[in-house]
């Protein structure tokens, strides 16, 4: 059995690393983006409800099985699987719980790069210089204008800045879990909260600049963002569901191997429900009370709800938001720590994608930490490569965190709760969750892990699948249509598109590729247990 060496410090440690894997980009601009776009209050509703039945309760789950695997001696996804499954198929899967961090990594430190580097370029004044061209420069920064215009390495390029976002994470890595992960959490997630506090003020004091334009004042920016607008249409519309169960996911971290790996490194006796609730309502503090107060006021006040809509949540961060600050007193100052706070949100989320990579390295195939880092660099590094080449429209960004980012998400989430709630069963994996547990989860949540969160998910992704591969327009009877989506359509249709069917190519192999490395380890695994045993 592989020994492990690695724990956390402090339970504080514990807590703090999983809320800064899920304190990320996903609280900062995604979600506001998307809170915006179904209208606020609505979708409010259906985000607390699928926090309450799937982000909670999986969690809870996820916290369990990772510490079960990590009592047997396993840390990867695969490998806790396989521990928990006894049977030559277990292992694969957790197969998604490997692929999923190590695939949204290769893009996620794209765009952590961007945050950096826009952070550089507001100290320096770029932004606020008569003239500049807001799109433009978001367009040739992120190479959204053309295959390859990102590719240089000037200080008003991003190329610098993916080497040193590579640099650290993999750095921080190396110095490992507590020295490592622990550290930069312990420090970055305070002055994250700090940094967004200051932003926040400066944000709800902004009263109405612009005297000639009444309406756009903070008060409305707020309203443009929470005011309930038709609930009852909205909450008939499940593509408003999916978003919101798809954001609860992503934003938490949970269900797809980056908690499963962290809470591997916990002992038998440390509590995990109380922690997996503080860590999802950190969670929720930044993204709610953060995240939801600053961005989409920030520009509602100078751009009206013009300058929201359409924009995506990209064009939001990147090409709206340096416009904006340029408008405010200090506008310098407060765009580079906003962009600040954005680095090191992702940061602390970025390695959370590379542990449970880097893991599995060692302890499925055997490598040391710098054979394991080197492997995992060169293939992250060549997706990197290609996401930052192939940058038209973003065109391999938004390919691959569809197909993995999302679809992946879903069903990795899936197979979890499954696996905890019908393979252990829902008694014996009770008791195992409240092991050393500092309070006990209400009786409600048993029907809820077992019937509940399943069925909703299967729901969800069903409804999911068929809107967004197949464009299924919602409609029951004569009037339903499938046209499929441009996800399909690039792939199969008439006119493909060569990037999208090169970056899915590239996570085919990337597959294939890790379903073999998790074959020969789990010969490995089988041969040491048979040693062990005999
Ligand atoms: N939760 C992070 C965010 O909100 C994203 C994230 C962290 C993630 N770890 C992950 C996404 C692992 C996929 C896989 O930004």
């Amino acid at each position: 059995m592989p020994e492990s060496k690695e724990v956390w410090t402090s339970r504080l440690g514990v807590i703090l690393a999983v809320a800064g894997s899920a304190v990320g980009l996903g609280n900062f601009l995604r979600f506001p983006g998307l809170a915006a776009q179904y209208g606020g209050a609505a979708f409010m509703i259906a985000y607390f409800i699928s926090l309450l039945l799937l982000g909670i309760p999986i969690g809870w789950a996820e916290w369990t099985m990772g510490r079960k695997g990590g009592l047997a001696g396993y840390h990867s996804s695969p490998g806790i699987f396989h521990a928990i499954i006894r049977h030559p198929l277990g292992k694969y899967l957790g197969l998604l719980g490997f692929i999923i961090p190590v695939v949204v990594y290769m893009y996620y430190v794209y765009i952590e790069a961007w945050c950096l580097g826009y952070a550089l370029n507001a100290a320096t004044g770029t932004f606020s210089a008569p003239g500049v061209d807001y799109g433009k420069f978001f367009a040739t920064y992120t190479g959204a204008g053309g295959d390859g215009v990102a590719l240089h390495f000037g200080l008003h390029d991003v190329g610098i800045f993916v080497l040193i976002v590579y640099v650290c994470n993999f750095y921080f890595i190396y110095r490992g879990l507590s020295k490592g992960i622990e550290f930069v959490c312990k420090w970055g997630m305070p002055i994250l909260i700090l940094i967004a506090l200051i932003i926040l003020a400066r944000v709800m004091t902004l009263g109405t600049p612009d005297a000639a334009k009444p309406d756009q004042s903070v008060l409305n920016g707020l309203g443009f963002m929470w005011n309930p607008r038709d609930i009852a249409t909205g909450l008939k519309n499940p593509q408003l569901w999916l978003a919101a169960a798809g954001q609860i996911f992503f934003s938490l971290s949970v269900g797809f191997g980056a908690i499963i790996t962290y809470a591997s490194y916990l002992k038998k006796k440390d509590d995990v429900v109380l922690s997996s609730l503080t860590a999802a309502s950190a969670n929720e503090f930044c993204e709610v009370g953060l995240g939801g107060l600053i961005t989409v006021p920030a520009a509602f006040v100078f751009l009206g709800a013009a300058g929201i809509v359409g924009q995506g949540t990209f064009g939001l961060g990147f090409n709206v938001l340096p416009f904006v600050f340029s408008k405010m007193p200090f506008g310098d100052f407060f765009a580079t720590i906003f962009y600040l706070l954005l680095f090191l949100a992702a940061v602390t989320s970025s390695l959370s994608m590379l542990q449970p990579g880097v893991v599995f390295f060692e302890e499925g195939l055997g490598l040391g930490r710098k054979a394991a880092m080197a492997f995992l660099g060169v293939l992250t590094g060549l997706g990197t490569l290609i996401v930052w080449w192939f940058s038209k429209d973003l065109k391999a960004l938004d390919t691959i965190d569809f197909w993995i980012g999302t679809v992946g998400i879903f069903v990795q989430g899936m197979i979890l709760i499954i696996v905890y709630a019908w393979y252990i069963g829902i008694e014996p994996g009770w008791k195992e969750t409240h092991e050393g547990s500092a309070m006990r989860i209400p009786g409600f949540y048993q029907p809820v892990m077992k019937y509940i969160a399943p069925t909703f998910l299967l729901v969800v992704f069903v409804m999911f699948i068929a809107a967004n591969v197949f464009g299924w327009n919602f409609s029951f009877g004569a009037a339903a249509r499938f046209t499929p989506t441009s996800y399909v359509t690039d792939l199969v249709g008439p006119n493909p598109s060569p990037v999208a069917r090169g970056a899915f190519a590239f996570m085919a192999a990337v597959v294939l590729i890790i379903g073999w490395l998790v074959h020969l380890a789990g010969k490995r695994w089988d041969r040491q247990e048979g040693r062990k045993h005999s």
